[in-house]
């Protein structure tokens, strides 16, 4: 199996698991503050999508959002000892977790493959709605093996960006400071509580752009390929290029990226 099928099998079967546990009663676990939670479903289908991996690829290298916090490792060490991996799979099991335990549809399953620090392969699953976003480097991004591209809007009076508020306030902060000026400039504003969806609908046009402070690698790293595969531009909140370690990002088709930078701390 090739890494882009093997990506969308594993984010399908990981999806269809979360979405038969959303009719259960959900315990969820606070991680760093009670902004910030998990469920068991998170840790089984991250688990689930690593022996996945494993079974396909037993050297290759994985980080996900889970056993990345249980290690208690800063994200920077976790990241430079996955970055010894010349392949190294990035993978958020539930990426909108407080969508899920809410019962709120449009959490979505996100997992990407970097070759050498590049990204190579980037999936995001919305088990809800069934949508797959997919995209290879060099080749496109899909949603549901459709090719999509980003929207031609050229202003941001009549954009449609979307943003979402993260756990930490210093990062909450920034994107409250980036509303108060973007509410004004932009036609309306989105928060539908998945990055990698947000990162997903930017790619398939249904979203001018996006920006968020204080994300981390596995929130981002499939949807800022299916953005870049979909002509659009991913940087960060200064406006330099995206790598693994981006926390604040800014998203969008291109056309207004320089005015939503503008606008983003
Ligand atoms: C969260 C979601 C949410 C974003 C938060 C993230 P998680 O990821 O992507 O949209 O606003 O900043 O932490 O915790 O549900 O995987
Ligand atoms: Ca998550």
């Amino acid at each position: 199996m090739g890494y882009l099928e093997l990506a969308e099998t594993l984010a399908r079967s990981a999806g269809s698991l979360i979405r038969k546990r959303m009719v259960e009663p959900i315990v969820e676990e606070e991680k760093s503050s009670s902004f910030d939670v998990v469920t068991e479903v998170d840790k089984e289908a991250e688990q689930w999508i690593r022996q996945g991996i494993h079974d396909q690829f037993p050297d290759h290298g994985f980080l996900g959002e889970e056993e990345a916090y249980v290690s208690g490792k800063s994200l920077q060490s976790v990241l430079s000892e996955a970055a010894e991996k010349p392949f190294l799979w990035i993978v958020d099991p539930i990426d909108g977790t407080s969508n899920f335990v809410q019962g709120i549809p449009g959490f979505t399953v996100s997992i990407a493959l970097a070759i050498n620090g590049e990204l190579a392969v980037g999936v995001v699953y919305d088990p809800c709605a069934d949508e797959l976003f997919s995209a290879e480097k060099g080749r496109g991004a899909f949603l549901n093996g459709k090719p999509i591209l980003v929207s031609e809007k050229e202003q941001l009076n009549t954009s449609v960006v979307a943003t979402g508020f993260p756990s930490d306030m210093a990062s909450r902060l920034a994107v409250y400071n980036g509303l108060g000026k973007l509410l004004q400039q932009c036609r309306t504003i989105r928060s539908l509580g998945s990055a990698a969806r947000h990162l997903a609908y930017v790619a398939a046009g249904r979203l001018d752009g996006f920006w968020e402070n204080g994300l981390k690698c596995w929130d981002m790293a499939a949807g800022v390929l299916l953005v870049q595969e979909a002509g659009g531009q991913i940087t960060d909140s200064s406006g330099s290029s995206f790598q693994l370690t981006t926390s604040d990002i800014v998203s969008s088709n291109g056309r207004i990226h320089a005015q939503l930078l503008d606008c983003v701390e």
